[in-house]
């Protein structure tokens, strides 16, 4: 398929009562985003001339969150070659290619289309492709098997299933022949037309030089008193234009959401293809059911994930990572052999090679962890870079920190960062050592080579090599009695 063959509409102006929720149906979240992303996202994939994203039930909210993802995309069509690039108007909002149409109020599927075609005027493009902002898993491949189909045929192209279970949807009337002859609402049809089990999934393609024409001609003589888009077959094939139906590899692709049941049913399937794309590309999952990508996960080779963990942003992992069990990464670089320990959670973090981080580390923005550091349980780090082979096992904050390598961080140690409105740095140089319950009160440094006795609340700088302390001198009192209780 050549990029601009097909102008795309995206339908998105229906209510979604089951969901109740105040958040649009279209927003609802699939993997992190929203619905209509991933439809869009499979809509950029075929290159279309135009777009047109028809909203409005709660238009405000989707128009908002469209214009975030429109300007994200292709800036021009073609980059100023040929004649197909499209003119971009600026008074219509949307970025080159798309554009939002409102549509109030919503008279069905057919007003929707009418509402959008006088967007897509001045696109160079043939064909038109419908596709649903609620039924986010169709794939471009099937989609590419459906325009070709149409412009093989000059005609109509219908994607199709047949299901077990019909109901609810627009059935496929076929003619003595075989050839698709009308779409009939469940609502409009009889008995027999009701038994038939291949339904409209509502994704078709059709010719723009007709459409115009047969959607002025549509009436709403029908139970739902709605201006149906179906219609249009019957009347093209009263026209003698072929219409033909194609079936997508997997039903999946087709599902709608209307409530959250199958909302969280589309999330599972989601995950199941995220994960067979991961093992396919040799990522050990130690259970494929139990993982979740909400965003982009990058895997090298050798790359092991435990079970239940969540990913979240753009996350890397590099070659021979290991992610325990129970671990949210969002956002961060795993350097090559390192482990993250069990229970771990990190954010917006760089980690070095051969690091040891966890089990129940918090790692969090603006981390920069050189190889070979160890982070372990209970070790909160925040807006700090910590040098090669230096080490934080215990029960530590670590907040706007610069430590050199080869650093030893005793447990209970913390940072005094925060006075209450400013935030200062603590910065500690290579070889110091940093006794157990040391409290650094920023700014303040430590230097190279420097040990800090256990306890020590350093308030001035720690000069190198030399032991800094702070701490109330030891006594023992003897014949002291310990207060009893009176009997
Ligand atoms: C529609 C089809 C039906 C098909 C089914 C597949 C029609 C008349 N019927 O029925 O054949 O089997 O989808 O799910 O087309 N929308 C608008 N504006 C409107 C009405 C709807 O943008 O005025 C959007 C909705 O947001 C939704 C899509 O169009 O994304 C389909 O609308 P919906 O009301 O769900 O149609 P169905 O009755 O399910
Ligand atoms: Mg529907």
């Amino acid at each position: 398929m050549t990029p601009h063959t097909v102008d795309i509409v995206v339908l998105a102006a229906g209510k979604g009562t089951r969901m109740r929720s105040a958040r649009p149906k279209v927003l609802q979240p699939l993997a992190g985003r929203p619905l209509l992303f991933h439809v869009l996202d499979t809509a950029e994939a075929l290159a279309p001339a135009q777009g047109v994203v028809v909203v409005g039930h709660e238009a405000a909210q989707v128009t908002a969150a469209l214009a975030a993802w429109y300007s994200r995309q292709r800036v021009s069509a073609s980059s100023g070659n040929g004649p197909t690039a499209p003119q971009k108007a600026p008074e219509q909002t949307g970025s080159d290619i798309w554009r939002t149409v409102a549509q109030t109020p919503q008279l069905g599927t057919g007003h929707a289309l009418q509402v959008a075609l006088p967007a897509l005027a001045d696109s160079p493009a043939r064909w038109v492709l419908v596709l649903y902002g609620d039924v986010p898993l169709i794939r471009p491949s099937t989609l590419v098997r459906l325009v070709a189909a149409a412009t093989a045929c000059d005609g109509v192209a219908l994607l199709t299933v047949t299901l077990e279970n019909p109901s609810g949807y627009g059935r496929i009337v076929r003619d003595g022949a075989g050839g698709v002859a009308a779409i009939v609402e469940e609502k409009d049809a009889d008995a027999a037309t009701r038994a038939v089990r291949e339904v409209n999934t509502g994704v078709m393609v059709l010719p723009k030089a007709r459409l115009a024409a047969w959607l002025a001609a549509l009436t709403p003589n029908n139970v739902q008193e709605e201006y149906y888009l179906t219609d249009v077959v019957a009347r093209a094939v009263a026209e003698g234009v072929p219409v033909v139906a194609v079936q997508p590899e997997t039903v999946e692709e087709t599902l709608g959401v209307n409530d959250k049941r199958q909302l969280a049913e589309l999330e599972r399937i989601f995950q199941r293809q995220t994960a067979e794309q991961l093992l396919a590309a040799g990522v050990t999952l130690l259970d494929p059911a139990r993982f979740d990508v909400r965003g982009e996960l990058t895997c090298g080779r050798d790359v092991t994930i435990d079970v239940g963990c969540l990913f979240l942003g753009e996350v890397v992992l590099h070659d021979d990572v290991v992610v325990g069990a129970h671990s949210v990464l969002q956002d961060c670089v795993v350097g090559p052999g390192t482990r993250i320990e069990p229970f771990s959670h990190i954010v917006g973090a760089q980690i070095g090679a051969n690091a040891v981080i966890g089990p129940y580390a918090r790692i969090r923005p603006k981390t920069v962890l050189a190889d070979g550091v160890h982070i372990g349980n209970f070790v909160e780090v925040k807006n700090s870079e910590i040098g090669e082979g230096s080490k934080a096992n215990h029960l530590s904050y670590l907040g706007d920190a610069t430590v050199g390598s080869r650093v030893n961080i005793g447990a209970g140690t913390i940072t005094c960062n925060y006075d209450g409105a400013n935030k200062y740095r603590t910065v500690i140089e290579d070889d110091a050592f940093i006794g157990s319950d040391t409290q650094l009160v920023a700014p303040v440094r430590v230097g190279r080579g420097a040990t800090l006795g256990a306890g020590t609340t350093l308030t001035k700088d720690a000069p190198p090599e030399a032991l800094t302390l702070s701490r109330a001198p030891q006594r023992s009192i003897t014949g002291w009695k310990r207060p009893q209780k009176k009997r």
